[in-house]
């Protein structure tokens, strides 16, 4: 196939287009046109509905609503230190916590509907969680930022895949990133001095429940493929929490939300020969003390506390809807009227909060005769993900805010440069699911943080107001790797009668299973249930091999198979992160996320610490370290 090629030269490159490229598009547009600097964007899908929040979403989990003296920002540093068991950059946490409610306050200007009480106040889901009518929150936050660029005289491009990262001649700084159009033959080296990387996280680098006539389905985006992982660790980015996935337990096999179950209608969890296994499992959950008797009980210890009744063969689990919806319903009870409107009132917000976000679920509901007041509906522990923004960890380690150096006890060397969310790579910024140990910032913290870069990305460019030198022979390298795929294939489909089996490639459809089979046996997925250890990370970290060297002969028929070619690359660049990083800690501190048999309990004097890792590109080898938590508050 013939590439026609396209440079596009910029001062600030965005790479990504969701949330976290919304709010970094929104405040670098402002701060450039004032600087008479100019913003690109990209996006792999089209901005109006890409990323996590494609489909809709039916609350913001990130409200601090410390305006009205609710809640202060170190509650909410707090919650998140408590929730990720002890494991988070607080100074991060706590510099999103005191930008998020501003950024909720924009989306309700731009049109959101965010649901209000008799009194105006937002409707709380739960203490952190606002009520939204939220089918349109991306295009409504999209077009925010479309806005701005248009009134700055961005660009902004769609279809466009990143695949690779362009570094310096002298490999000191970020020079860019090169990828392709998805739609036409069109090669495209985006040339910048400073780039922020918020390509979402990753999803299917694990063998999903789903199979045959439902492959794909999952909770997580499956537009989402490791992009950020790979971007950031190729640039040589020192890397946090790869360990630290996130298997939310969903309404079973369409992934439905549960967050509006547990805290909107007050609804229990049950396995069905077990009982509330939050309650009933509190004995077992000892080994993780202090942060077992937190309220809320972290994410992974409610999962972990299910798992054991699924284990001890007590399943299924379900969600006591009926029951709920019966306890809301019980004070209307003697006014037949009221009861009536009540229970319809009910019904419908159950039905809505799928409708919002995961219409699937709705589907399966009425394929399956459930209504959530008559019975229960099961729930199950989803295949792992990698979402750096929700209830995992994972991302690049960023510098801190320069306002809160000296603070609490943040040492000064997780500040440099002068700006914060930069990576250890001059120039690259990171923020949303790309950015690590800052969980619980979701779509509204997201969006702040990717405004927080997107300033401070301009004020780094203004102090060092220079394009890098790019060698043309590293863009020639990389522009041959990226489309390799498509001359693997043509030179060597014609081997076989049938073009998906052949001895001279891999077809992505079948590199990707082979990716998920290791990581579901090896490094604890679905069918290990969530188990592993020394013995089998080390195993797969043998078969990694393999699959690195098959990577070289992977095959595309079409620019469509070319992008399924370097989704999976990135993901497989997820996948040695997480293995090599599982192995690194030697404790089980998110069981319910994963487990380490070898290694069963929580080791806080040794491990209350960061796994960071720093791949480095030259000598291909990677580096482990392990750094103290440090707290910013008390
Ligand atoms: P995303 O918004 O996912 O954006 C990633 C972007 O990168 C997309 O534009 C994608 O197209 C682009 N991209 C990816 N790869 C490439 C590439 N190679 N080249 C170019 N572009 C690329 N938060 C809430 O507040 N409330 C909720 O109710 C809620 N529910 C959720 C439900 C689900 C199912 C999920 C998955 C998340 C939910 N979240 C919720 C969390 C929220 O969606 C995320 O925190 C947020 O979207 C993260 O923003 P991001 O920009 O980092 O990633
Ligand atoms: S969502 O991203 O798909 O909306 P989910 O529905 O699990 O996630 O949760 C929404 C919010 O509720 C998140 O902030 C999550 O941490 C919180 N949450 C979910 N379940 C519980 C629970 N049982 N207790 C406390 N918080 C919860």
């Amino acid at each position: 196939m013939d590439f026609e090629t396209v440079e596009v030269t910029t001062d600030l490159l965005i790479v990504g287009g969701g949330m976290t490229a919304a709010g970094a598009a929104v405040e670098s547009a402002y701060w450039a046109k004032k600087n008479g600097l100019k913003v690109v964007l990209v996006d792999k899908a089209a901005f109006d509905r890409s990323g996590a929040v494609a489909m809709g979403l039916s609350a913001i989990n990130q409200y601090v609503n410390y305006g009205k003296g609710v809640n202060t920002i170190e509650d909410y540093v707090h919650y998140v230190r408590q929730d990720l068991m002890g494991i988070c950059r607080e100074d991060l946490v706590y510099n999103i916590a005191r930008h998020v409610d501003s950024t909720v306050h924009l989306f309700e200007k731009w049109g959101l509907p965010i649901w209000t009480d008799e009194e105006g106040n937002y409707v709380n889901e739960g203490r952190w969680q606002i009520m939204i009518n939220g089918e349109s929150y991306k295009v409504i936050v999209a077009e925010a930022a479309k806005n701005a660029m248009a009134e700055a005289g961005g660009e902004i491009y769609e279809r466009v895949f990143i695949a690779h990262p362009l570094m310096s001649a002298d490999g000191s700084r970020i020079a860019g990133a090169v990828g392709f159009s998805t739609r036409e033959n069109k090669f495209y080296i985006f040339k910048a001095k400073a780039v922020i990387c918020a390509m979402g996280g990753a999803v299917h680098v694990f063998k999903p429940r789903s199979t045959g006539e439902g492959l794909g389905r999952s909770w997580y985006a499956p537009f989402n493929s490791g992009s950020s992982t790979y971007f950031t660790v190729q640039a040589g980015a020192e890397m946090t929490c790869q360990e630290v996935r996130f298997i939310p337990i969903r309404f079973k096999d369409a992934y439905g939300p549960v967050g509006a179950w547990f805290l909107l209608f007050k609804s229990k969890a049950i396995s069905a020969g077990g009982g509330d296994y939050m309650v009933n499992r509190r004995d077992d959950l000892a080994d993780w003390e202090p942060y077992a008797s937190t309220k809320p009980l972290p994410a992974n210890l409610r999962n972990h506390a299910g798992l054991l009744d699924v284990n001890d063969g007590l399943g299924p689990l379900y969600m006591e809807t009926h029951e709920a919806i019966a306890n809301l319903a019980e004070e209307y009870k003697d006014d037949k009227k009221a009861f009536k409107k009540k229970m319809k009132e009910l019904d419908s917000e159950a039905w809505e909060d799928f409708l919002d976000m995961t219409i699937s679920q709705a589907i399966l509901w009425a394929a399956q005769n459930i209504s959530p007041d008559v019975e229960h509906s099961e729930i199950m522990a989803c295949e792992p993900y990698f979402i750096g923004s929700h209830s995992g960890a994972s991302g690049a380690w960023v510098s801190g805010p320069p306002d809160l150096k000296g603070k609490g006890e943040i040492p000064d060397e997780w500040f440099w440069e002068d700006v914060g969310n930069m990576t250890t790579v001059t120039g690259l910024f990171a923020a949303g699911d790309a950015s690590g140990a800052s969980s619980h910032k979701f779509s509204s913290g997201s969006n702040s943080e990717g405004r927080y870069a997107g300033k401070q990305a301009v004020k780094w460019i203004m102090a060092n107001n220079s394009l890098p030198e790019v060698n043309q022979a590293d863009v020639d390298a990389a522009t041959e790797k990226v489309l390799k795929p498509l001359k693997v294939f043509e030179e060597h489909c014609g081997l076989t009668t049938d073009p998906d089996i052949n001895p001279n490639y891999i077809k992505p459809q079948q590199f990707m299973f082979r990716l998920q089979k290791i990581m579901d046996e090896y490094a604890g997925g679905v069918s290990s249930a969530f188990k592993t250890s020394k013995d089998l990370l080390e195993r797969g970290l043998e078969l990694m091999v393999f699959l690195h060297e098959d990577s070289k002969k992977l095959g595309a028929n079409s620019l469509y198979e070319l992008e399924r070619c370097w989704e999976n690359m990135h993901r497989m660049w997820q996948a040695e992160a997480h293995l090599r990083t599982l192995l690194f800690r030697e404790e089980t501190r998110w069981p319910g996320y994963y487990f380490r048999t070898d290694m069963p309990k929580m080791d806080q004097e040794n491990w209350l610490a960061f796994a960071n890792c720093v791949y480095d590109p030259k000598n291909d080898s990677w580096e482990m370290k392990k750094v103290p938590v440090k707290q910013l508050i008390d």
